[in-house]
Formats: C-alpha cells, structure tokens, sequence
C-alpha cells in the first residue's frame, strides 16, 4: 500500500545540533503508527517538518505517493493534516468553541453571513458534541481557555485535531497532562478516528499506551529513524533497546 505520508531523508539542523539526520518516516491510512524516542530524538521536529512548521535542509516529503511542498502550515491542512502540537498551541484568549473553529468559523445563513456574522449556536454545538465524544471534562465553551487546566486545554487541542483531520493527525504527547479516565478516553477516541481510516501518528513515552494502540511503532533516536515494529510482537525491551541504541534494526524488524 502507498504511504498516505512519508518522509524520505529529512535533515535539519540547528546550529550545531543535528535535529534531524536523514530522517525516514510513513504511515498508511487506517492505522496507528507510534512515534517513540528519548527527549531530543528529533519527534516534534519531524512532526513539525510533517505539517508545515519548518524549512528543511534537504528530504522530500510524499503526500499519497507524490511529493509535496509542506512549506505553510496552511498546506498541511489543506492536504487533510492536522496536528495537536506538545505545546498546544492555543489562543488562550478565546473560548474552546472559537479555539476549535478559529479560522474555519461557520458564517450565518443568508445576508447576515454575507456581511460577516457567524453562526455562534451552531459552532457551539459542534464543539459540545466534539468535546462530548471524547468524554472531555471541558465545563464552559465561553470562558477563555487560558483560564483552564492543561488537562482540558489538551482536550481542547485533541478534540480539534481529531475534528478537521481527514487524511492524517499527529498527537504530540496527547495524553501527557491527562487524567487516568481521560487518557482512556484519548486512547479509544484514537482508535475510532484510526477505524475510519485515517492515519494516526502517536508520540508518547507511555510504552503501555504504544503497544496498546499502535498498529507499527517507529523509533527515533539522534534524528533519524532507527528501528519499525509490528505493535502487536513488540516487547518493551526491544522498544527500549532501540530507543537507547543497544539495539539497531532499522531494514530489520520492519
Ligand atoms: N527551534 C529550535 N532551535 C534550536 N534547537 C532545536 C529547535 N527545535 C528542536 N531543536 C533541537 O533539536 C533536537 C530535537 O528536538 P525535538 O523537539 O524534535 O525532540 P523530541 O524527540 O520531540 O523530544 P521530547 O521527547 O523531549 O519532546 C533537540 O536537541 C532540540 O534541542
Ligand atoms: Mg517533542
């Protein structure tokens, strides 16, 4: 099957650290694929080069088999992409309604619209029902989120991710502010989203949530792609063995 994404060669550098190093990525529509590494592998970096947040030094990107130039963020999301980035990304002085809308605003019907008025009930609504099917603790949809716990302000961010996404949607670390009821909730919402076909790409350093919900796992270390492995025959030594560099398998394993 064509990768619905994939990265071939991604280098980019920051002074003098190697952010990423000929970096290899992809993942296919209808699974899950985990993206794990220790701090500074060079994850969100390749998140960010994904979904148009950064200028490469050199790689190529292919979106549905066909190179592509992710070089705004606005081309990601027309591509289908979406993205809840590690540090969220919100505007803290809006409500969650105008957080999950903002730049996608629902206009009123007929003139009114015409001359700019947006339809607030119904974009309340959809955020309602988006917040409800994540099973999200997010009480007020017109209070600012800057006011809310990072909890709900991840809810926020996931439930708008999960929302616009129609092709792929990168999680970066979704679950790390959560509660034990919302984790779940975020792990069973990723599954559904996955079933429908669509591509997820899951960050964690939860080695339990990857290998409960990750159809292949790829392992990142100083930048570049080391190792892929199936989810379901993947022991967490042989994770943990690839993130640490004890073990090399990239061609191997996969
Ligand atoms: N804008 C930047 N300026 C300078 N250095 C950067 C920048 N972005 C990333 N880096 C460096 O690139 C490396 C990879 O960072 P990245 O954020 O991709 O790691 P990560 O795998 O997401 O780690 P973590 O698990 O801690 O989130 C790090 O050494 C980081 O300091
Ligand atoms: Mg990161």
């Amino acid at each position: 099957m064509t990768p619905i994404l994939e990265a071939r060669g991604l280098s980019r550098s920051f002074g003098s650290v190697r952010a990423l190093d000929e970096a290899d990525f992809d993942v296919e529509e209808g699974e899950v694929v985990a993206l794990i590494g220790d701090n500074g592998a060079g994850k969100s970096t390749m998140v960010k080069a994904m979904s148009g947040n950064l200028a490469l030094d050199s790689g190529t990107v292919l979106f549905d088999g066909r190179q592509v130039a992710l070089t705004h963020p606005s081309d990601a999301t027309r591509l289908g992409i979406e993205v809840v980035y590690q540090d969220l990304a919100l505007a803290p002085h809006l409500d969650p309604t105008q957080n999950m809308f903002l730049g996608r605003e629902i206009a009123a019907p007929g003139l009114l619209g015409w001359f700019g008025f947006m339809n607030n009930k119904e974009m309340r609504r959809k955020a309602r029902q988006s917040f409800n099917d994540l099973g999200g603790t997010v009480r007020s949809l017109t209070s600012p989120v800057g006011n809310m716990s990072g909890g709900q302000r991840q809810q926020i961010a996931i439930a708008r991710a999960i929302a616009w996404a129609n092709r792929v949607v990168f999680l970066d670390e979704p679950t790390a502010a959560l509660g034990v009821v919302q984790t779940r909730n975020v792990l069973e919402a990723i599954k559904r989203v996955r079933d429908t076909g669509i591509a997820v790409v899951l960050i964690s350093h939860s080695m339990p949530e990857v290998m409960e919900v990750a159809d292949r796992i790829q392992v990142m270390r100083l930048g570049r792609r080391v190792a892929t492995f199936k989810g379901a025959d993947t022991t967490m030594e042989q994770l943990v063995g690839a993130m640490t560099g004890a073990l090399e398998t990239e061609g191997q394993s996969s």
